[in-house]
């Protein structure tokens, strides 16, 4: 099932966004990355079933390589370009995934699976705290009972230590990517302008999202029901603290919710 709410239009609903940033975002070695962190995955949330949710899929990185390993993957995503990245590469990859193109406000499917992910920092976006908690309550309502969760972001313990408010790199492409970023709301919250200086046009694009201390995510996910949420400095299940590469919280639907 698939709600449609009329939603206000933010900055991830724009299409040239993901478009843009894509050569930076998805270089080919975060599909390699993503091939040699599934097995990782697996044994950090020990799904007792073949169902997958890939809850903003991407293009696919997860969702490819788990179908690859005979999972029945179901990938959620709100862009087009993205989803048309996704369907390319299963089809390279002699896979079949279920695509759906919905907001992550809205996908529930009550009961049908066996694991939910959301990675690389894919949860977050919303100004509403409320509407960070109902996507868990849809990912929640979507597992089966004893179904597993992981949602994969950088840690707001980490950023503290690290956080710098002007960085450049360049990109692949030859292009130039300047970042800006500032904390903002009683450290809750950060953000970023990215500008994209390529051939002397420059283009900028904002975003803002909000940051999640291990507690704060693991309260979050104890309010949308889960049980036995476990904190992670990474997807091979190293200690969480301020040297952690991210922040990985694996919860449970209890088995008689
Ligand atoms: C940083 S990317 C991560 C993609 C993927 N999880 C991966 O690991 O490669 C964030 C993704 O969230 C999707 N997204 C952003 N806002 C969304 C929303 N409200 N509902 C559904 N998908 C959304 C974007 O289209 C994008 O694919």
């Amino acid at each position: 099932m698939t709600t449609s709410k009329p939603h206000k239009t933010e900055w991830f609903d724009n299409e040239a966004f993901w478009r843009e940033l894509y050569p930076f975002m998805f270089p080919a070695q975060k599909f390699t990355d993503a091939e040699e962190q599934v097995e990782p995955v697996l044994k950090l949330t020990r799904p007792t079933g073949k169902a997958v949710l890939d809850l903003c899929c991407g293009p696919g990185r997860f969702a490819v390589a788990l179908a690859k390993r005979g999972f029945r993957v179901t990938g959620v995503d709100k862009t087009r370009f993205l989803l048309d990245k996704a369907r390319a590469k299963a089809r390279a990859a002699k896979v079949k995934i279920e695509w759906v193109r919905a907001d992550m406000r809205d996908f529930v499917r009550p009961g049908a699976f066996d694991l939910a992910i959301s990675m690389f920092t894919s949860f977050g976006y919303f100004d509403e705290k409320r509407d960070d908690v109902a996507v868990l309550r849809n990912i929640f309502t979507s597992l089966k009972p004893g179904g597993a969760c992981l949602i994969d972001v950088v840690g707001k313990e980490k950023l503290a230590k690290v956080f710098q408010p002007t960085s450049s790199e360049r990109l692949p492409d030859g292009a130039l990517l300047v970042q800006r970023h500032e904390i903002f709301d009683d450290w809750t919250r950060v953000r970023n302008e990215w500008t994209l200086l390529r051939k002397s046009r420059s283009k900028t694009f904002r975003f803002h999202h909000t940051i999640y201390s291990g507690q704060e995510l693991a309260d979050r996910l104890t309010q949308a029901g889960f049980a036995a949420v476990k904190l992670y400095g990474d997807l091979c299940g190293s200690a969480y603290g301020p040297d952690a590469r991210r922040l990985v919280a694996v919860a449970r639907k209890p088995k008689n919710p």
